[in-house]
């Protein structure tokens, strides 16, 4: 076996802990023109990350060599020992601000060392507030959001010899750099939306290839976004924008053969000019003349900002960019009006191509549905979401906008001559994450609900986890992204995106603890509410699982013992959290249309419950951070909480105070009682209820995450089934046979007969009743992690509802996880695949358990028993 394991035949891929992930290619000095993508690190000691994608059976890391080449050619080895390969800390001395490095790796086991990994390059960006030389600039006029959006530029000229150009950028709204009339990158509403005045992010981009010997134009558009539109000066959010005035960070950095560098940053020389977008709102949506030249000469005025702005953060998360184009499904051309069908919810804007006279105005208008074949835009509340085009008249004109986006599913044309229309498609955009898990079932039914829950999470991550992409709202709501993380850093790889969310929470929080009810803050007056400020414990502690990042840990800690504290505060001696404005187990399905917090579950018995469990939490991450005294500390107060919970609100026969699925959910999914026999009482009762309502949900928000799991965790996997399964209302899969495309914010957001539920909140893209798919993952397809990034896990797929297959794949950190299984005779017939690094039990509906199965693919069969195969 041993003999077997031939060096040659171990594969290793290099990743650095950096914002662009890449596939590795051939070696070459990094940043030269020409070269692969940069990947820019925001920090001086980038940590690093290997798959081994090919080994022998048996084969294990016994140590690693990690080479550092650096541009004038000297190299260096880190040579460590044992089987660590997931965000090992950089082994070398700091990168400084634009330092470059290439990296490589081997790794060695039974039977030597592999050969080298390809390379992988690495930038130091701007690391230091004095690397920048640039000034924040603004228009001298034009400090009113309904302005045209400005464009701001500069002219330059650039020596024969320029080998590398580098682009680091950042605005007070959202900016498009272009060069020479040239996108300088597909990236879109940069520099995303952070509480600007502690922290901002900006871009840093190569943009070697778009220069050339002479002169040269570097421009920039700059819209509202979020930091001047709607979004945020809507009066019951802030009130007011970030700022008045837009503004406009830009240093450009040419280096030449000879050694001279050349750095162009934004000042009062710069210039600027109105743009041809007339209006942008992300609400409202964009009004363009496009009789206005697209690159006008730039001749008025800019000045200095002089405004104090945060920290400038290197941007880590993947930017948003276009992701998918999507054709309508079916376009219905009446006398005055087109009405394009994308065929499912979306998240982006409309492409058109026309050809009309200038002058005439086209309207494009958004819904995500249909109300007696109009678009019913009710649900969009004071959001236009309307783009409005003035043609310049040509053949094939380009309609699209910029500076906005729209959730919808339907786009309605007005304006457009008979037969002018050329073209139309949907694109749709979105933070740009690598996707991490598939899933599949033999019923078409779960397969969709699962699409669904993908296509709410695309559309509602978008820079920051919104709760709706489409009416006037779009917020960081802490409580849906809570409830939701398990689910979304299971699908993508959101270590970045989250992490650097987190961020902004911590800054965000107050003084005393609290944590906002949306990050970023935007609500004048905050309250400790439960389940969403508990997002400052739960989402670090989930990113910890999924990516083995101690890190995440270390950074968030002060947050969330913050929050704890505050908790442990308002719950006073006797550690029961009573009172005080809750949002509680927000959009059960009895609560009516108006009164969404109008729960089942008692607010109290919630709060509780999330005290404990983030109390738990914190005793586990001080653990993992080695903070043994704090460990103990919060383990001690979470066995107290634990406690006061079963005294005050559970009997000994089970029942726990309102009599609910989500007391019962919350309770058994995270272990609230500690006597077994009132533990099993407390299931019984769960599975009665569940029957008793015909195993329809009764779960809101913070229940229906869970209420599947605590039937498993009871033993009745049969009923958590038939919930999943069931179709009458309310149910998972009633939206998914009205037709739904994503997941719903309430229940019924579309009524039986099709109507739109008149509550004032009725979103059809909110992701948060979609956390039911982290079930899906871990019990139909049968993967669960018992150690962080998947260093060790169980696959016990557990087959019911007459499903006959399912598979589910999922890249761990370590790389690719496949679990397939079907029935076939009554034989249940299970290939699992587990990569280089994993450790996997495995348990088959039968009963047998399969210890220590290590890399390579697997097959096992087992009987199922009938009860599983048919509940
Ligand atoms: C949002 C929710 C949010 C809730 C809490 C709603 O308007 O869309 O998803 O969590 O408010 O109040």
């Amino acid at each position: 076996m041993i003999k077997d394991s031939a060096p040659s035949a171990v594969h290793v891929g290099v990743r650095i802990d950096a914002p662009i992930r890449f596939e590795l290619s051939s070696p070459s000095i990094p940043g030269s023109a020409g070269d692969a993508p940069v990947t820019f690190v925001g920090v001086s000691s980038p940590r690093l990350t290997w798959r081994i994608s090919a080994a022998p059976p048996g084969w294990h890391q016994l140590g690693s060599e990690v080479e550092v080449r650096y541009p004038d050619g000297s190299t260096q080895i880190a040579r460590l020992d044992g089987d660590d390969q997931i965000l090992l800390d950089w082994p070398f001395r700091p990168l400084q601000s634009r330092d470059r490095a290439e990296l490589r790796v081997r790794v060695s086991g039974p039977g030597g060392w592999s050969p080298w990994s390809p390379p992988a390059a690495v930038e130091a960006s701007l690391l230091r507030s004095d690397d920048w030389a640039a000034s924040w600039i603004t228009p001298v006029t034009g400090a009113d959001p309904s302005d045209p959006a400005p464009i701001i530029g500069t002219a330059f000229e650039v020596d024969s010899g320029l080998i590398r150009a580098r682009l680091h950028v950042t605005a007070l709204g959202i900016v498009t750099p272009r060069i020479n009339g040239y996108l300088v990158s597909g990236d879109h509403f940069v520099p995303g939306w952070t509480t600007y005045d502690r922290l901002i992010r900006f871009r840093s981009y190569d943009v070697t290839t778009l220069l050339h010997e002479g002169d040269n134009q570097l421009s920039a558009l700059v819209g509202n976004g979020w930091y001047r539109g709607r979004i945020a000066s809507l009066p019951i959010h802030r009130g007011r924008p970030y700022g008045d005035r837009l503004g406009l960070l830009a240093q450009l950095e040419l280096e030449y053969a000879d050694g001279r560098r050349v750095t162009i940053g934004t000042d009062d020389e710069w210039r600027t000019a109105p743009s041809r977008i007339l209006a942008n709102d992300f609400y409202d949506g964009q009004t363009t003349d496009l009789r206005m030249p697209a690159a006008p000469s730039l001749a008025a005025p800019v000045e200095r900002l002089d405004d104090e702005t945060g920290r400038l953060d290197l941007a880590v998360a993947p930017p948003v960019r276009e992701l998918e184009t999507i054709a309508p499904a079916t376009l219905q051309d009446y006398a005055d009006i087109v009405i394009a069908d994308f065929g499912r919810n979306l998240v982006g804007w409309v492409r058109l191509r026309v050809t009309a006279p200038a002058g005439t105005t086209v309207v494009v208008r958004h819904a995500e549905v249909l109300d007696d074949g109009e678009l019913s835009v009710r649900p969009l509340r004071s959001a236009e979401a309307t783009d409005r085009y003035v043609l310049a008249g040509g053949a094939n004109e380009l309609l699209e906008p910029e500076l906005t986006y729209h959730g919808f599913r339907y786009a309605e044309i007005a304006g457009l001559p008979p037969g002018s229309l050329v073209s139309i498609e949907a694109v749709t955009i979105g933070s740009d994450l690598t996707r991490t898990a598939w899933f599949e079932c033999s019923d078409p039914s779960l397969s969709q609900l699962h699409q669904n829950v993908v296509n709410s999470m695309v559309g509602n991550f978008l820079d920051v986890p919104t709760d709706c992409p489409q009416r006037d709202e779009r917020l960081g709501w802490s409580g849906d992204i809570q409830v939701f993380a398990p689910t979304a850093s299971t699908l993508f790889d959101v270590s970045a995106f989250l992490g650097g969310w987190l961020d902004t929470l911590a800054l965000d929080q107050l003084p005393d603890g609290t944590v906002p009810a949306t990050v970023p803050r935007v609500f004048p007056k905050e309250s400790a509410l439960a389940g969403w400020g508990d997002a400052a414990v739960i989402v670090p502690w989930v990113l910890y699982q999924r990516d083995g990042d101690v890190g995440i840990l270390r950074r968030q800690y002060a947050s969330m013992a913050a929050w704890v504290e505050r908790v442990r505060t308002l719950a006073g001696d006797e550690l029961l959290w009573r009172g005080g404005e809750q949002l509680g187990d927000w959009l059960d399905p009895l609560a009516p249309p108006d009164k969404p917090a109008a729960a089942q579950a008692d607010p109290d018995v919630v709060a509780t419950a999330y005290f404990f469990h983030s109390a738990d939490l914190l005793a586990l991450s001080a653990g993992a951070l080695g903070m043994t005294e704090d460990a103990e500390h919060y383990a001690t107060l979470a066995a107290r909480i634990r406690s006061a919970f079963s005294r005050a609100y559970v009997q000994d026969n089970g029942r726990i105070t309102s009599d609910c699925q989500t007391v019962y959910a919350l309770a058994l999914a995270w272990d609230l009682i500690d006597d077994a026999a009132v533990r099993s009482r407390a299931g019984e009762r769960l599975a009665e209820l569940v029957e008793s309502q015909g195993f329809t949900v009764a779960t809101g928000f913070l229940g229906t995450p869970l209420v599947l799991h605590a039937l498993t965790i009871a033993g009745r996997t049969d009923h958590a089934y038939r919930m999943l399964t069931a179709r009458a209302f309310p149910s998972w899969l009633y939206a998914v046979d009205l037709g739904a495309t994503t997941i719903w914010e309430r229940w019924d957001s579309l009524l039986p007969d099709g109507s739109v539920n008149p509550g004032e909140m009725t979103s059809f893209n909110h992701y948060a009743f979609g956390a039911v798919a982290d079930w899906m993952h871990r019990t139909i397809g049968g993967l669960s992690a018992l150690a962080p990034a998947c260093r060790t896990v169980r696959i016990a797929p557990v087959p019911g509802a007459g499903l006959d297959s399912s598979r589910i794949t999922y890249d761990c950190p370590y790389g690719r996880i496949e679990v397939g299984w079907r029935i076939v005779d009554g034989r249940f017939e299970l290939e699992v695949t587990v990569p280089i690094g994993v450790t996997a039990t495995v348990e088959l509906p039968d009963g047998t358990h399969i210890a220590n199965v290590e890399h390579g693919h697997h097959a096992f069969a087992a009987d199922v028993p009938v009860v599983l195969a048919t509940a």
